[in-house]
């Protein structure tokens, strides 16, 4: 230890660092033939930790080398080409070291003379995300840590500024009729816990069933709003999804913002997933009334490929942010801000400390280029109907849904032919392939019908993983027996 402080001398920090460094690189020597999960009982895991307060220090070597084994060595791959569960991207070697360059210099993201540099590339970041989706109105925004807080943004924003409308923040809610929300059965949970949070509440949310296609359907939107508009409620919120979680569905996002300007209601819209997709030249059609949205909540550690965690919503001006979060506070005023063109992101978010999220994405959009960033979201796309077509080709699986991003919806179908045989042994594929580990997949339900849910969201994917992606839960599912369950 240096002086009287915790700090190593320089030394010894830079072994320590190389030996970090090496923890890294080795990641990435294993990347095809690590796991994509290490089964451990929950009560193993917990036994690794089951350690008491440490008074002293202990050695830096022996620390990393506890880390090594205990945590880098058991991670779960998101990192490699065998992951499919939930959305998990695989982030991007730049990004690692930006995260330790951010770590370094701890810059607080909130005032703008606290971060002059970050606070700029945040702005600049939030403009490329839009100018990426082809968005030239929505110019305001903020990071975010995911979706789900980008979501809750936007739809606070919408709040807050209905309840400015209405006069409410005056008069307050005395007498004003429950505000309703229309979105897809589809939507992301994290919309019903947004409106529980805004105390709208989830039963004033209406989700609206959807076609075929898992697109909401939009006659029954228009049909549900007259009919609350009748019955004493205040509809002010659209949500429309571009890429649903399950299927990655885009709603008809010109004809939802159509209904919202027909009835005055503000247009939000759930890009977490796909909203990074609008800017593939292939799928410019499907995004067509993206541009109409009054807040838009993305992903950076989705399709921008970028660590946890990296969310932002952009808005159509930096006012509604600010008249939404502003808090006057003696603390924070400098009387510097006049005039001299600084934006204080604390005044635009909910958040006083923000770490520096947008150094990962700024360095990663420099480093790679937007063009081969969106070659490997195309590239995603592309193995997600090689996958589609795959298990339509294979005699022992079956497609249940394609869509126009990387999500694809299947079953195993093996030898088996009653339907009762087929949901067992989905269903318990499931943890059969978590304790196997060499691919990671979850299922969900379509309709009612549970199917594995594969979702690829990783520039290391090739051709090749989707093949042993399917080799591997044949095998897998070979070693399942059926068994009918009690009907009694
Ligand atoms: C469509 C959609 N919305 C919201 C979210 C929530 O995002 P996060 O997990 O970053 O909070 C997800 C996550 O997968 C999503 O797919």
């Amino acid at each position: 230890m240096k002086n009287n402080s915790l700090d190593l001398n320089q030394k010894d920090f830079a072994h320590l660092l190389d030996q970090s460094a090496k923890l890294v690189l080795d990641q990435f020597e294993r990347l095809n033939d690590a796991k994509a999960y290490h089964y451990h009982e929950q009560e193993e895991v917990a036994s690794w930790f089951n350690e008491v307060l440490p008074q002293e220090g202990m050695d830096t070597e022996a620390l990393l080398e506890e880390v090594r084994e205990k945590v880098m060595n058991t991670a779960t791959g998101n990192l490699g080409p065998h992951m499919y569960a939930y959305v998990m991207a695989g982030g991007t070697q730049v990004s690692i070291v930006a995260e330790q360059l951010a770590a370094t210099i701890n810059q607080n993201v909130t005032k703008w003379h606290l971060a002059p540099a970050l606070s700029e590339i945040e702005k600049r970041v939030i403009h490329w995300g839009a100018e990426m989706m082809g968005l030239e109105d929505l110019t305001g925004g903020v990071l975010v840590s995911g979706g789900s807080a980008a979501n809750l943004t936007g739809l606070t924003v919408a709040r807050n500024i209905a309840f400015e409308q209405m006069g409410i923040r005056k008069k307050g809610l005395f007498g004003v009729p429950p505000f309703t929300v229309y979105a897809s059965k589809e939507v992301h949970g994290c919309v019903d816990k947004s409106l529980d949070l805004l105390g709208i509440g989830t039963d004033q949310l209406r989700k609206i069933k959807t076609l075929l296609d898992f697109t909401i359907d939009l006659r029954a939107l228009e049909e549900q709003i007259i009919t609350d508009k009748a019955n004493g409620f205040h509809p002010f919120c659209i949500i429309g999804n571009a890429g649903t979680v399950n299927t990655g569905a885009i709603d008809d996002l010109d004809a939802l913002a159509d209904l919202a300007q027909k009835y005055g209601l503000w247009f939000h819209i759930d890009g977490a997933y796909g909203g990074l997709a609008a800017s593939l030249s292939s799928l410019q059609a499907k995004y067509k009334g993206l541009e109409r949205a009054d807040s838009i909540a993305i992903d950076f550690h989705k399709w921008l490929y970028q660590p946890f965690e990296a969310g932002c919503t952009l808005v159509k001006n930096w006012d509604t942010l600010r008249r939404t979060y502003f808090k006057k506070a003696d603390y924070l005023d400098t009387a510097l801000e006049e005039g001299m063109g600084r934006l204080e992101f604390n005044e635009h978010t909910f958040q006083l400390s923000r770490n520096a999220k947008a150094l990962k994405v700024w360095m990663s959009v420099k480093a790679y280029g937007i063009r081969r960033i969106k070659e490997m979201i195309q590239k995603d796309i592309d193995l997600a109907h090689y996958l589609a077509n795959e298990v339509i080709e294979a005699p022992d699986f079956e497609l249940k849904a394609r869509s126009d991003l990387a999500v694809t919806c299947f079953r195993y179908t093996g030898a088996y032919t009653t339907e009762a045989e087929i949901i067992d042994i989905n269903s318990r594929l499931i943890a059969a392939l978590e304790k196997d580990g060499r691919v990671f997949i979850t299922g969900t339900k379509l309709n009612d019908d549970f199917v594995l849910r594969a979702c690829l969201i990783n520039h290391r994917k090739q051709k090749d993983s989707i093949d042993y992606l399917l080799n591997v839960i044949r095998e897998t599912a070979k070693t399942l027996q059926y068994e009918p369950q009690d009907t009694y």
